[in-house]
């Protein structure tokens, strides 16, 4: 299952040399209305190619907030977005959250009785316009933490992106105070020896306390855990390498969720050193204004849609499993990718052309040992899995050859991507380690009828791709290689489950019901439909190869931005390789903190496909069956409101599929989103880190193994070791040659950089992109 959508392809060098952030002058005219304003200001403005006009937010938001409500049309979308959120397989545990979960983490929230809090606002008229119920419902999803679970009505995420006209860093003077927040400019000025001032850190926002701001304002964002969420809040180098395909300059600025809350007019800094400074809020105009007078006419332009009998056919709304999978791949995978700039990054070894995954060394006199492989997505963006792939595989073994003996691990940034990436290169790194992966589902009225009918439809079918037959290869995609069809997949102990009931369940724990535990089996012959194209490394044709490095001679780093696919993979490298995992940044308090805070679902299901599998199973009833289908739950996905009514480019998803630890018999079977787990070790960003980023590599592997230990809290097994490094002669003698042609290019690249190739206007723009996968979670 993957979704859609496209990659600009803007080249952030060239908009890093434009102005950084074109400031409009709003004045009030002959526009009686600030949607008629908007509409002025939008005609008067020139814009270059990519760009997109801009109005101060306050006018964006007195525009968006004029648009009236429609009791009934709300109403309808309640209704109709229902049977979507039966399939968020957390609802229970989120009501009723174990006591460590609300003490660390977050906050209980009881989806289904919110839902009916909103609908009785909207019966009762509480909601005095169309953004305050949409907001309301983005809100209780949002409040959830849960980054698969998402929706963002048109009146919040179709017209208007708010943003800050300044991104900020949080960073500690000398690695061990605690972090203070800074204007990244600021920042970026005095690296370069090009300040006339020394920068100040921000002491209040808005009046404000300045921790206390920005700890409240990163609770929009995506993640779970909330140190996370705060350095999600900030410019962050894995994050812009990203480019609008990631959470752009962070929340703070408007990137990722900081999009879709309005930030107020104006942002006032007070800084240590006494100055003030007022910046002007702004909101980028997404559509076209012409002929907007007010809100009722913006209302009527967006936010209506074609009545049920105007509609042809669903397919608009409906995303077909199958034409997300394998066949897209291979069709979209001839268009020439553009490569996307990664600012503080070194020159690779190898990189996929937009930063998704790419190897590195840091430098050859101190760090000769050590290798890098970043891995900011598990995404396959323009489809690209096999490149993907072919990344760490040729990397590990560029490496090898150049004689490094440790492998730091960075998943900065990471929000996931396609399942069996994880997978893959968490076998390239064991090959001898057999993957656990438990999963489960909801067991409920609609997952058992579909289950039913595509598990007796696939019992006809052979399982093979080996097929010229058009309609046989759509029914694998579709149905044979299904969730759905119990043959795809094996039980806890590895076995093939016998039958659809013996898969279903249901298990009961925590007030609801699940199926029983599902594994992969990562041998199947259908594991390229599930995969996007791969063979993942030690299964069917993918021998294993011989394990690269030492599991104590790998460390994965992370900003707490590991979410869906990549908490997979960690799972798997800690519970099962014992790995080490350092965390970075965090709040501005005391302490250990978590290394993954993103959602740790196993499985995303976009409603697209929730209503294709519906509707698919109509589709291969008979008659008579289909007429009793229709009585049934899966008789309630018919409406397609709820994707007229999403904002475009955004994620209408759920969590399908929770994960459970290996050796987890109890009772209650508490999901991996609802455990609390410690890094090993902190890492404090400085201000180098936020301009190269090998300066974070560098106190990964001191405190791992340079007898320099930069952990603030907790240690890796190195770290209390005052034996530097020793360098190596290891390796072959193309392998070192290789190795030190690269460092000539770092060399190159360390004296050549500048202030200019750190942009300042990056924006999450998901809506002519297409990244693909089954675990992510949309920035
Ligand atoms: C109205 O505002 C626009 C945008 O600022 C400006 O260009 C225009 O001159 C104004 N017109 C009048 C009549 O003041
Ligand atoms: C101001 O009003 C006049 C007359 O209605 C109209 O022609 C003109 O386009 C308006 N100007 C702006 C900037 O909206
Ligand atoms: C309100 O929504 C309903 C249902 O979609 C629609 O029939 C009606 O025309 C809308 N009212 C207005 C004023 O747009
Ligand atoms: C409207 O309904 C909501 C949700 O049931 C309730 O919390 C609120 O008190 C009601 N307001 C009024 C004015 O009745
Ligand atoms: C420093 O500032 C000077 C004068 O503004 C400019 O010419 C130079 O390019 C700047 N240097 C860097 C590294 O940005
Ligand atoms: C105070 O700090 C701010 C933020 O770094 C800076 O913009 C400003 O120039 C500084 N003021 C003085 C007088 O140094
Ligand atoms: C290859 O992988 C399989 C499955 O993970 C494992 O059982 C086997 O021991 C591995 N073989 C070698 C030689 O590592
Ligand atoms: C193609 O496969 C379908 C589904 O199995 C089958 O009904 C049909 O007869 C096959 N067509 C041919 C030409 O073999
Ligand atoms: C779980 O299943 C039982 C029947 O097996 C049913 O009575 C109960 O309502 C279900 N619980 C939920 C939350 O769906
Ligand atoms: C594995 O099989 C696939 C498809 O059958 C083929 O494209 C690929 O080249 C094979 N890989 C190896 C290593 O043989
Ligand atoms: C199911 O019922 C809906 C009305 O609720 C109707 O529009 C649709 O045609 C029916 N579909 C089938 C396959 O019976
Ligand atoms: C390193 O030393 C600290 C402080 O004595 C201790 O808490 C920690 O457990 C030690 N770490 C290791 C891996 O030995």
């Amino acid at each position: 299952m993957r979704l859609q959508y496209s990659i600009a392809g803007l080249s952030l060098a060239s908009i890093a040399a434009a102005t950084p952030f074109p400031h409009l002058k709003y004045r009030q005219n002959n526009s009686s209305t600030a949607c008629a304003a908007v509409s002025a200001s939008v005609a008067t403005q020139t814009v270059s190619a990519g760009a997109l006009p801009t109005v101060p937010a306050q006018l964006a938001y007195e525009c968006i907030t004029s648009v009236p409500l429609n009791k009934t049309a709300a109403l309808t979308l309640i209704n109709d977005v229902r049977p979507y959120f039966l399939w968020q397989s957390t609802t229970a545990y989120l009501k009723d959250p174990p006591k460590e979960y609300v003490e660390k983490i977050q906050d209980a929230v009881d989806v289904w009785g919110g839902l009916d809090v909103i609908e009785g606002k909207v019966k009762n008229g509480t909601f005095k316009n169309e953004y305050e119920f949409g907001w309301s419902l983005y809100r209780l999803l949002q409040s959830t933490h849960d980054g698969h679970f998402v929706y963002v009505p048109d009146v919040i995420g179709t017209v208007f992106n708010f943003g800050r006209p300044v991104p900020l860093v949080s960073v500690s003077e000398d690695g061990k105070k605690l972090p203070e927040a800074f204007v990244y400019p600021d920042i970026l000025a005095a690296s370069f020896g090009n300040a006339t001032f020394t920068p100040s850190p921000i002491t209040t926002i808005n009046g404000q306390d300045a921790k206390e701001y920005l700890e409240n304002w990163s609770q929009y964002g995506s993640l779970q855990d909330r140190d996370a969420l705060y350095n999600n809040v900030f410019y962050e180098l894995a994050v812009v390498s990203l480019g609008t395909s990631g959470s752009g300059m962070g929340t703070f600025s408007g990137g990722g969720r900081g999009r879709w809350v309005y930030p107020g007019a104006i942002t006032e800094l007070e800084f240590a050193n006494g100055t003030k400074t007022t910046y002007t809020n702004f909101a980028k105009v997404l559509v076209e204004f012409d002929g907007i007078t007010d809100g009722e006419s913006l209302y009527q332009k967006l936010f209506t849609y074609p009545k049920p009998s105007e509609t042809e056919s669903t397919e608009a709304a409906t995303t077909s499993p199958a034409a997300t999978t394998a066949t897209t791949t291979i069709a979209k995978a001839t268009a020439a990718a553009a490569s996307t700039p990664a600012p503080g990054y070194p020159p690779p070894v190898f990189r996929e052309s937009h930063n998704l995954i790419g190897g590195y060394y840091i430098d050859e006199s101190d760090y000769s040992d050590i290798a890098v492989l970043s891995v900011p997505s598990f995404v396959s963006l323009d489809a690209a899995e096999i490149p993907f792939q072919q990344v760490s595989e040729k990397f590990l073994a560029a490496a090898r050859a150049a004689g490094k003996t440790k492998l730091i691990i960075d998943v900065s940034a990471n929000g996931g991507g396609t399942i069996l990436q994880g997978y893959d290169l968490f076998k390239q790194l064991f090959p001898h380690i057999e993957p656990y992966g438990a999963t489960r589902f909801r067991a409920f009225e609609s997952t058992d009828l579909i289950g039913s009918k595509l598990s007796e439809v696939a019992e006809g079918l052979p399982r093979t791709v080996d097929t010229d037959n058009e309609t046989l290869l759509e029914l694998e995609y579709d149905v044979v290689s299904s969730v759905f069809n119990y043959q795809t997949d094996i039980d806890v102990n590895g076995k093939n489950f016998e039958n659809w009931d013996d898969k279903f369940g249901p298990q009961h724990h925590h007030n609801d019901n699940f199926t029983n535990i599902i594994r992969w089996n990562l041998s199947d012959i259908l594991t390229p439909l599930n995969s996007g194209g791969i063979w993942v490394h030690g299964y069917r044709n993918l021998t294993n190869g011989t394990q690269p490095f030492k599991s104590e001679d790998i460390i994965v780093v992370t900003d707490g931005y590991c979410a869906s696919t990549c908490t997979i993979f960690s799972e798997l490298m800690r519970q099962q390789a014992n790995v080490k995992y350092v965390a970075l940044g965090g709040r501005p308090r005391e302490g250990i903190i978590q290394a993954v805070g993103g959602v740790k679902g196993t499985n995303n299901f976009p409603w697209g496909t929730i209503q294709y599998y519906a509707q698919d199973t109509f589709n291969l009833s008979t008659p008579e069956e289909a007429a009793q289908l229709n009585k049934t739950e899966l008789g309630s996905y018919w409406s397609d409101v709820p994707f007229y009514r999403a904002a475009p480019g955004t994620s209408l998803n759920v969590n399908f599929r929770d994960g459970i630890r290996e050796g987890d018999d109890s009772e209650e079977q508490i999901p991996l989103h609802f455990q609390y787990e410690p890094a090993d070790c902190r890492i404090l960003y400085t201000k180098e880190m936020t301009v190269d980023v090998t300066n974070v590599w560098k106190a990964v592997a001191d405190s791992a193994w340079g007898g320099k230990n930069r952990c603030v809290a907790g240690s890796l097994p190195g770290s209390n070791s005052t034996v530097p490094y020793r360098k190596h002669k290891r390796g072959t003698e193309f392998g070192r040659r290789a190795a030190e042609t690269i460092e000539k290019r770092r060399q190159q690249w360390k004296s050549t950089m500048s202030i200019q190739d750190y942009p300042m206007d990056v924006f999450t723009d998901l809506r002519r992109s297409s990244l693909d996968g089954d675990a992510i979670m949309y920035p």
